[in-house]
């Protein structure tokens, strides 16, 4: 496998950014690579709002959530925000039902991917005041505010872990952030279903807390547990 599999691995959301400029050339090509996704009925529905003056990120910043799981320990610490954001937009006008969600999913892993190749980390933000960040940026009707991306040079490093009982990512004694993942085994089908994903407590102690409703809930099926 090549250097893109291996930055795949080696990836993780960052919330800590290096006070350091990104040159503007580069966010272009960063909402090239965006541009240049999937689209679904090759619509291309996307536009890119790029942010990088400093006035203007200061307006956006209060209006964005960080890391649920451990607020406020993942929001960027003052001398750590973001240098830059790329916001995505929706042009109505080229959307159709349903697809547009796809095609910003794309768009941001290949922003992503690009990113971090060239050190720079990225978080994705949906929570966040959308109606205030529309007026800000004095969206047009046409266009809608889906996500934004935020984005700066490294300042942290999140290790990957083996997910044992929560979904939760957590900050060490050193603030270094830890992120459970499921192994591949569990969520890896060769030919045939494989049930080895299926750990008790896992899931329902999520839903029963609130915490992941979409998550499926599983039921007991002829003595074997099984996602329905
Ligand atoms: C659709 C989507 C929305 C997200 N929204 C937020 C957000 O609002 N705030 C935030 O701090 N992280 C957000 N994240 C980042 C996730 O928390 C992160 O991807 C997850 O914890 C897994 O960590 P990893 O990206 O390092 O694998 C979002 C991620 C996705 C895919």
């Amino acid at each position: 496998m090549g250097s893109i599999y291996r930055t795949i691995l080696k990836r993780r959301t960052i919330r800590k950014f290096k006070p350091r400029r990104i040159p503007y050339s580069i966010l272009k090509k960063l909402a090239n690579a965006g541009h240049l996704a999937p689209s679904a009925a090759n619509l291309q529905p996307l536009e890119y709002f790029v942010v990088d003056k400093t006035k203007q990120l200061e307006t956006v910043f209060p209006h964005l959530r960080w890391a649920n799981y451990i607020a406020p320990y993942g929001t960027p610490p003052l001398d750590n925000r973001p240098v830059a954001y790329i916001a995505i937009l929706v042009n109505k006008k080229r959307e159709i039902a349903d697809y547009s969600a796809y095609d910003v999913g794309l768009a941001t892993e290949n922003i992503i991917l690009a990113a971090w190749e060239q050190g720079i980390g990225i978080c994705i933000i949906k929570a966040m005041d959308k109606e205030k960040l529309e007026v800000i940026f004095s969206l047009p009707k046409y266009l809608r505010l889906d996500s934004i991306l935020a984005l700066g040079y490294r300042a942290e490093n999140p290790k990957t872990e083996p997910l044992k009982k929560s979904v939760k990512y957590w900050k060490d004694s050193r603030g270094r952030l830890h992120v459970p993942k499921r192994a591949l085994s569990d969520v890896l089908h060769h030919n045939r279903i494989n049930f080895s994903g299926l750990k008790p407590g896992v899931c329902s102690k999520l839903i029963l807390s609130g915490q992941a409703p979409s998550i499926p809930f599983r039921v007991r099926f002829g003595g074997r547990e099984r996602i329905k």
